[in-house]
């Protein structure tokens, strides 16, 4: 069939498997021209078919020479409806690894449920023994717990309803939004679904089951951004959730023997989970053309490569004073927030007469799902059932 991107609001029902490929090969290709590092050899991903999971496993693999295990949660192809672009990431990953000989076997369901847990340790066992890293990188917008309740997460303010200038991405308008304020049963629910409290029971039930090698790593990913999105970012639910996350960080690395835990605060980039968040996507548009003309701008697995070299596997982690892996240096220099502040200054005067930048983060959020991405042919018609080998 020939595949079209299918764009409501903030999703793209339809995903393209040449495109996700060639997205996963220019991960590969950007890791091979990196010097080894020394780093983990058998590794768990939880979240690992889009953005920053992803990304972990190729630089696992790629980087470290890495065994590699994955939980996603994706839908593959039935009938019309392509496969979701995590399913066709991970179908050409799996292919790619195994030419390249490396072990990549992957387990799809809910990461939140019991029996994946077990599934998982299953595999473990069977293929690798004992794992040495463990990267949680879930993004989910529900959680449903042992007990069956479901917890939503929401993207809300905590202290007041907050009113902003952003740009409308769909119709380049000007306009005025509001984040209402969450009452304390949403920001319990987000912490329930974003907060630390799965990762724990995952490292818990891999530590009972004897499969986490002596000192195992464990990160969890974060963002903290700028003044301008603290009250719908930091200091908003999913922040309250972030803070849970660092808790749990600390509370793992100290209770549980032979275990370090961090949190990395990542670059802000447009993925599924941040095109969702109010003012955001705008705030990652205009930064994403401040960093491209300042030669910082680093993409998922540029980040990954950065972290794992310079920050995670040197002789001691480098860490800020919170105790937090900071990959949101380059972001969060002087001279780029002073832009970004100059930019928003522009906005509210009701200033801004270039766009372009809203162009390209189209473009970017189309390549998530493999659409717009070079070297595809998109005119050619392409098989939509895709098989991920070890599935
Ligand atoms: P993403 O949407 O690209 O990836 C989320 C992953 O979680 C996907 O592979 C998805 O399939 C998986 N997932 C969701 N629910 C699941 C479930 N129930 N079971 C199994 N897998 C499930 O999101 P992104 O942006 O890579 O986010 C990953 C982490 O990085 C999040 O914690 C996010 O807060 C954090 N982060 C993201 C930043 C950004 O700007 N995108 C910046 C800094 C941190």
């Amino acid at each position: 069939m020939i595949i079209e991107p299918k764009i409501r609001g903030f999703i793209c029902t339809t995903s393209h498997p040449q495109g996700c490929k060639e997205n996963v090969m220019q991960q590969i290709s950007y890791m091979k021209t990196r010097p080894k590092c020394q780093g983990p050899k058998k590794v768990l991903v939880i979240g690992a078919s889009t953005g920053y999971g992803l990304a972990s496993r190729i630089a696992s693999t790629y980087g470290c020479d890495a065994a590699t295990i994955g939980v996603i949660f994706d839908k593959p192809a039935n009938g019309n409806r392509t496969a979701t672009a995590g399913w066709y990431n991970t179908a050409a990953f799996e292919k790619f690894a195994a030419n390249d000989g490396y072990y990549a076997k992957t387990i799809n369901g809910d990461a939140f449920s019991q029996k994946i847990k077990e599934e998982t340790i299953a595999l473990i066992k069977k293929d690798l023994g004992q794992i040495d890293l463990v990267i949680y990188s879930l993004a989910a917008p529900k959680r449903t717990t042992a007990d069956g309740t479901t917890y939503q997460s929401v993207l809300k303010c905590t202290n007041q309803d907050f009113v902003n200038t952003t740009i409308d991405l769909k119709t380049k308008e000007i306009i005025e939004v509001t984040v209402p304020k969450a009452t304390e049963q949403e920001i319990h629910d987000t912490v329930k679904v974003m907060g630390g409290e799965d990762w724990h029971d995952w490292m818990t039930a891999l530590e009972q089951a004897g499969v986490l090698a002596n000192h195992t790593i464990t990160v969890a990913y974060s963002y903290i951004g700028p003044k301008l999105t603290y009250p719908m970012y930091h200091q908003g639910t999913i922040g309250a959730a972030k803070a849970h996350l660092l808790k749990t960080a600390q509370d793992m690395t100290n209770k549980m023997q032979g275990i370090k835990a961090y949190v990395s605060v990542n670059k802000a980039l447009v993925t599924q989970a941040s095109s969702a968040i109010p003012v955001v996507p705008l705030y990652i548009a205009a930064l994403y053309r401040i960093m491209k003309q300042k030669k910082v701008h680093e993409n998922a697995i540029e980040q990954i490569d950065r972290m794992y070299r310079e920050k995670l596997f040197t002789d001691t982690p480098i860490l800020d004073q919170t105790g937090q892996i900071r990959m949101d240096d380059w972001e969060m220099r002087d001279d780029v927030q002073q832009e970004i502040n100059a930019f928003w200054t522009k906005l509210y005067a009701h200033k801004i007469t270039d766009f372009s930048y809203i162009d390209d983060y189209w473009v970017e959020f189309k390549q998530l799902f493999g659409f717009d991405v070079p070297n595809v042919d998109y005119t050619k018609e392409v098989h939509s059932d895709i098989a991920i080998p070890s599935l």
